[in-house]
């Protein structure tokens, strides 16, 4: 389902230069001081807090000389603090130290002007403020301001975003699990429980040992019309519509429950797995039939103090980019809803349906590093999330964050390589296996795709969420350590915890085991670890099965399969005898236990 695919050396060649022409074109020209500047600050620290979590606010009165660029730093005073996300500054975090370091459009500062940003964090035990703040390094403690007359200020040169501070601030008396209506929370995984499919839990079960994980909350996936209502005869979802999850969510006491929206016209359209049940065409029943009717259910009063996740659209937008006419794995189904705004439009509609109901939380599916973490599909994968965001009547606004890694195998943390290693003098990226990609794991791309998703226009505080179901990597076959340094392969092949025979396979992948069990608020910028893809449900079938269910035959999943230009003909990597996709997979989900990581117990 998840399709990779990498640039020709000549596409690459030209996105470069693209990047080249757009940063001479955003130059701000800053004027050179000759002697260092009197720095001279005072620093205002307020938060609003709930349970384990809070938005802290800061402003900074700048009453030393004009700056061109600043860094805040400051100490929380507990190790339990966390930077979440934050705005109108670029947040980090290192042990209890956080900076905040000026956004492009922010960096100048005259005399005697101020600045406010924030973020939201988390926190345990209590919730302390830091005592002292320092200002590009000098401490800020409010001394006179300078008398001469501040320059006027000058308007900076580039666009600050849209967004501005987020209006969805939890409220500071109302615990997060009962919103006003219509105010969402920033991160609707804090403090609450997740959902737990039953349908899902009792299939876990049936495998000795899955009573160990089958506690976790996984997705519903609504993956055709009939699963609204339920779909008891389908070999993958079951006899559970969305009602009764709802209902069942609000009997378990849980605070969230997250489902799919899988269904869009000409679905899946560079692979033939998850081919769906609508053709290219069919974007108006998509809308009455699909959508419509699901944000009625979620619309319903029943059901406002659950907070409803929707993960949008798996893997559709990424392949308008990477998979349509032009590029080494084009199809002729990308180009035909590409061109009739199938998917853009119908991502937009879903949006903007589901977006307008106030507990209802939409993070849109953006594929995975190994994916588009090349610089030639990075910012057009972004941007066409974007155009996706503001059509059909949505806006920005209702995109709570993203996903990455759904239903993929990519690893979360490559603790023995990184792309800036170098071996006898010559970069990783080099190597087989990264291939010059810009990132070798998922959380780092996360992050860094948030960034560049703020910078195109999304709102600051959006989070990502990331696939952990199956990118666990553990097992004997783990590596302990860096590998040998006697070339860029053999150290990358040596050190890499992924062991896919090539970062393009997707489909049930052999050596896999579950990842991080899912929790909220794991990482800056990560709103949670989410199993979204129920672990032991098939990616697709190693053989060709008749179904009713328009799912096809991808040899992506034949094990015998010895690849194409996407997975740079290798072999598919897939495990024997698989079931279609969706449908239950013992020997897989037995796999996945035995290689999780961390380990089961
Ligand atoms: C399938 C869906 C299924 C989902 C979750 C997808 O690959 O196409 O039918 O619900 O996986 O297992």
């Amino acid at each position: 389902m998840n399709l990779w695919r990498r640039l020709s050396g000549r596409n690459r060649t030209l996105a470069l230069t693209g990047a080249g022409v757009l940063v001479a074109g955003g130059l701000v020209t800053l004027p050179v001081t000759a002697a260092q500047a009197a720095t001279q600050c005072s620093v205002t620290y307020t938060t609003s807090d709930w349970p384990g979590g809070f938005t802290g606010s800061v402003t900074i009165r700048n009453i030393g000389d004009a700056l061109s660029s600043w860094n805040l730093g400051f100490t929380f005073p507990n190790s339990s603090q966390r930077v979440v996300n934050g705005w109108s500054a670029r947040w980090s975090q290192n042990g209890q130290n956080v900076t905040a370091q000026n956004e492009s459009w922010n960096g100048s500062v005259a005399s005697g002007a101020t600045l406010s940003l924030g973020f939201n964090g988390s926190w345990s035990g209590s919730n302390p403020k830091p005592t002292q703040f320092t200002l590009n390094g000098t401490v800020c403690n409010g001394g006179t301001p300078p008398t001469s007359t501040p320059p006027t200020s000058t308007p900076p040169t580039s666009t600050p975003p849209t967004s501005t501070p987020p209006t969805s601030t939890p409220p500071t008396s109302t615990p997060p699990t009962t919103p006003p209506p219509g105010q969402k929370v920033d991160n609707p995984y804090v403090g609450v429980k997740g959902y737990v499919n039953p349908e899902w839990k009792a299939k876990a079960e049936s495998v000795a040992g899955g009573n160990r994980v089958s506690n976790n909350p996984t997705a519903v996936w609504l993956d055709r019309i009939a699963a609204i209502n339920g779909t008891p005869d389908s070999s993958s979802n079951g006899a559970m519509g969305v009602r009764d999850h709802l209902d069942e969510a609000l009997a378990q006491g849980a605070g969230y429950i997250q489902f799919v929206i899988y269904n869009l016209p000409g679905r899946d359209c560079a692979a033939l797995a998850s081919n769906g049940e609508l053709g290219p065409n069919e974007l108006p029943k998509y809308k009455a039939e699909y959508i419509d009717p699901i944000a009625a259910i979620q619309g319903d009063a029943k059901y406002r103090n659950l907070r409803i996740i929707n993960i949008i659209e798996i893997d559709s937008l990424p392949n308008l980019v990477t998979n349509t006419s032009g590029n080494a794995g084009g199809t002729v189904m990308c180009d035909t809803v590409k061109a009739n705004g199938a998917y853009v439009n119908g991502v937009g509609y879903a949006l903007a349906k589901l977006g307008a109901l106030g507990n209802v939380y939409n993070y849109v599916d953006a594929a995975h590093h190994g994916w588009i973490g090349w610089d030639s599909n990075f910012g057009p994968v972004a941007d066409q999330l974007k155009a996706a965001a503001v059509a059909s009547g949505s806006t920005v606004r209702n995109v709570h964050g993203f996903i990455v890694n759904t239903a993929n195998y990519s690893a979360l943390k490559e603790p023995y390589v990184k792309v800036t290693d170098s071996v006898n003098g010559q970069t990783v990226r080099q190597s087989k296996w990264i291939d010059w990609n810009q990132y070798v794991d998922e959380l780092s791309f996360a992050q860094a795709f948030r960034q560049k998703l703020v910078s195109v226009g999304f709102e600051s505080n959006i989070g990502m969420l990331i696939d952990t179901s199956r990118n666990g990597w553990g097992g004997v076959a783990r590596p302990t350590g860096p590998g040998p340094m006697t070339s860029v392969d053999a150290y990358v092949n040596g050190g890499r915890v992924d062991r896919r025979i090539h970062a393009g396979n997707w489909c049930n992948q052999a050596g896999a085991g579950l990842g991080e069990r899912p929790r909220a608020n794991p990482e800056p910028g990560i709103d949670a670890y989410v199993w979204v893809k129920p672990p032991g449900e098939s990616d697709g079938s190693s053989k060709e099965i008749p179904n009713n269910e328009g799912k096809g035959f991808d040899r992506m999943c034949d094990p015998t399969y010895t690849g194409n230009a996407r997975n740079g003909n290798s072999m598919s990597g897939a495990l024997p005898d698989a079931p279609i996709s969706g449908a239950w997979f013992p020997a897989q989900f037995q796999q996945l236990m035995q290689n999780a990581y961390p380990a089961l117990s």
